[in-house]
């Protein structure tokens, strides 16, 4: 397994091609990028990075958004609609309770579509029409399938996304069927989603676009990029901890991958690569288990529950790549309630930032995690906010207040407001 931490330059293969590959993090195979179709080894079925022959700097970068990073993706453009430059709020309230020496919230429900999956999707769709196939799916908690409606048609393309029934937020659902996917609701859940249309992509049906296609990963690194920059820029130092809500760890590995690229052009010093921070549901944590049993490998979890439905996944894809980041960088992992989850939901919202609830688990988190003392009080953190409040609006208004009916007359409305 080649996923360290290391300022050692990679050998180039004859399969590099426009300056880049993919190689297996297990076995170290090497492909062409873009010949063939293929998400997976096909020595050894082990996960694909992309890899490049020259790696930028961070004072090359140029221009905004995604493809301000355009020297570090496999494309020099992409299907776009202006994804990434995403805001990274200031939030001295929540900074002073929580108790560190700064917090900032990297807000990724202000993409387009409302997630970060829009950073993936804008490379993952492109590299689609690079390799000439014309209908593309995922399997789906719902942002996912938000963005690859999006990207697919904007791309000209089909899309299929397989949903597990009754478990979708009702904002991701409007945005997958008006940008006009075909949605299929499979009696089962997000982890059996998968299965199926792993096996559709097997057999040629359609373009698979989950974050097992190391191209979409590619785009999701720019989100560390952004924030070690502005963290470079405000505080002139890169932030101690990201702290990101965690699912099948897509983010997780795009950001180790970010920071490892950084540590080979010799950008990010070794002893200050963020420490990577992972939160999962109570229901749903089985990166959380593996790294507390120091486990080499995440036991699929078949039974997983949280009112977080983003992250309501059993069997976290990733996790040969996470892991290591996880474990590298010296962060953790930690599994909060749906408590936690709404009341930091709601802490967000006293600051004016509505996220969804999974969004809110780096926060719970985060909380957790300086109680008791994991987290100290001279760290500058960044937490990840993952997807827009209105992509769940049934959780926001659960969490929030009830609307008071009131006559039809001022007095009536005064008599309401004065009792
Ligand atoms: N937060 C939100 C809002 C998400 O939608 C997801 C994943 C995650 C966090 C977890 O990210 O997988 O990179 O660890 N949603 C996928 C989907 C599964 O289908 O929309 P990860």
């Amino acid at each position: 397994m080649s996923l360290s931490l290391s300022a050692d330059q990679p050998e180039h293969p004859p399969e590099a091609d426009d300056g880049a590959w993919l190689e297996c993090i297990e076995c170290g195979e090497t492909f062409a990028p873009l010949e063939d179709i293929r998400y997976t080894c096909d020595e050894c079925d082990g996960l694909l990075e992309v890899r490049y022959t020259d790696l930028p700097s961070l004072d090359e970068f140029e221009g905004r958004g995604v493809w301000r990073y355009a020297d570090a993706l496999p494309l020099d453009s992409g299907v776009t609609t202006q994804e990434g430059a995403t805001p990274l709020y200031e939030v001295p309230r929540l900074e002073d309770d929580i108790g560190v020496e700064a917090l900032r919230i990297k807000h990724e429900g202000m993409n387009p579509t409302g997630s970060f999956k829009d950073r993936g999707m804008t490379v993952g769709v492109a590299v689609a029409k690079e390799l000439g196939v014309d209908r593309l799916a995922c399997a789906s908690t719902g942002n996912t399938s938000a963005a690859l409606a999006a990207y697919g048609s904007r791309g000209g393309m089909e899309t299929l996304v397989l949903l597990p029934a009754g478990k979708v937020a009702a904002g991701k659902i409007a945005q997958a069927s008006l940008h006009g996917a075909r949605i299929l609701e499979v009696d089962g859940n997000f982890d059996s989603c998968l299965d199926i249309v792993q096996e559709l992509a097997a057999r040629g049906e359609a373009y698979l676009l989950n974050s097992l296609n190391p191209f979409r990963l590619e785009g999701q690194k720019t989100i560390g990029l952004e924030i070690l920059e502005a963290f470079r820029d405000d505080y002139g130092a890169f932030p101690d901890r990201i702290v990101l809500p965690v699912g099948n760890a897509g983010n997780t590995s795009a950001l180790y991958k970010a920071f490892r690229e950084l540590v080979q052009v010799g950008d990010l010093p070794l002893e200050e690569v963020p420490k990577l921070t992972g939160v999962q549901a109570e229901g749903a944590a089985p990166m959380v288990e593996a790294i507390e049993n120091d486990a080499d490998e995440v036991r699929r979890w078949d039974d997983v529950e949280t009112r977080a439905t983003a992250i309501r996944i059993g069997n976290p894809v990733n996790a040969p790549k996470a892991l290591p980041g996880i474990r590298e960088t010296d962060g953790t992992a930690v599994a909060v309630s749906d408590e936690e989850i709404t009341d930091a939901q709601r802490d967000l919202a006293e600051e004016g930032i509505g996220v969804e609830p999974a969004s809110a688990a780096s926060i719970a988190g985060l909380r957790k995690l300086r109680a008791d003392g994991t987290v100290s009080d001279d760290e500058r953190v960044a937490c990840l906010t993952t997807g827009h409040l209105l992509k769940d609006p049934d959780a926001a208004a659960a969490a929030g207040s009830d609307p008071q009916p009131v006559p039809n007359d001022t007095e009536g409305v005064l008599e309401r407001l004065h009792e």
